[in-house]
């Protein structure tokens, strides 16, 4: 029986894409969404993926909802925590609101979903964790307080974990797209993006959304079982850790 694979943010996006990518590969999909019944009912019916209903900043709700994906495919044992959002605001305008938010799905959602799969994981003895960080959070960026601050967290919450899960042959790795020709991306200002961010991508584009998923795919199988605690980063060249 081919492996469980849960997807947060999982109907738009870089998500849709990664949720595209692992079914093509052989995984049965579970596509989290948190908002956007509509475009998730058009997600399942272009794909063929299962779409499930659940806010990641919310414990009790992820708990719930990994219950239900278990109870209706099965185990869990590959999570891609992909569900993120942004409210960008200089720092001087930014609400306590628009940080919380962003901190709470941004970040704590990769504890209140992990949290849910790891013992599972855990006593399987397999398990793939893989956390969408972003550029942003290993550069910073204006306007991103918020944001840079929770997808920094991402990285150390991706390495202290895959210290703990390599004993049970969990590998826990975070990939850090640049800008991708998303929703999220096309928010920004036309003037910023066009003068200021894309002439800062040497290749000269914004990424796909399959460029990440692809990355997903790999980190996700059998072939990448000592890649653990590690940032695979796929920006264009705009940025070199
Ligand atoms: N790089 C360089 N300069 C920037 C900039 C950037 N990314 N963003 C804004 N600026 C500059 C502006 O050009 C402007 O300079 P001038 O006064 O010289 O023209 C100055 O900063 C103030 O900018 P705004 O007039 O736009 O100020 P604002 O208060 O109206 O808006 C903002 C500020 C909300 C930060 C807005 O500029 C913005 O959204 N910037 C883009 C921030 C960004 O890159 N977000 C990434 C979203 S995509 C994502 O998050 C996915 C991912 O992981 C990569």
């Amino acid at each position: 029986m081919s492996r469980v694979a849960v997807v947060t943010g999982g109907t738009r996006g870089i998500g849709a894409a990664i949720s595209v990518a692992l079914k093509n590969a052989g995984y049965r999909v579970a596509a989290n969404y948190a908002g956007n019944d509509e475009k998730a009912k058009a997600f399942h019916e272009t794909t063929g993926v299962p779409v499930f209903k659940w806010d990641v900043s919310d414990y009790a709700a992820c708990g719930e909802g990994i219950a239900k994906v278990e109870s209706e495919i099965g185990p869990v044992e590959i999570l891609v925590n992909n569900a993120g959002i942004t409210r960008d605001a200089m720092f001087h305008k930014m609400t306590p609101q628009q940080w919380h938010e962003v901190i709470n799905t941004n970040l704590t959602g990769l504890f209140n979903m992990t949290h849910q799969v790891w013992t599972g994981m855990r006593d399987r003895s397999f398990g793939r964790i893989i956390n969408i960080s972003s550029i942003n959070g290993q550069k910073g960026q204006m306007g991103q307080a918020n944001y840079s601050a929770a997808k920094a967290g991402d990285l150390g919450f991706t390495k202290a974990l895959a210290q703990e899960g390599a004993a049970k042959n969990i590998t826990v790795n975070a990939i850090c797209p640049g800008y991708i020709g998303t929703e999220m991306v096309l928010a920004v200002p036309e003037k910023v993006l066009n003068e200021r961010i894309i002439p800062q991508i040497p290749v000269g584009r914004l990424g796909e959304p399959e460029e990440i998923a692809r990355c997903v795919t790999f980190l996700a199988s059998d072939d990448a079982g000592f890649i653990t605690g590690s940032t695979l980063t796929a920006n264009g060249g705009q940025f070199f850790v």
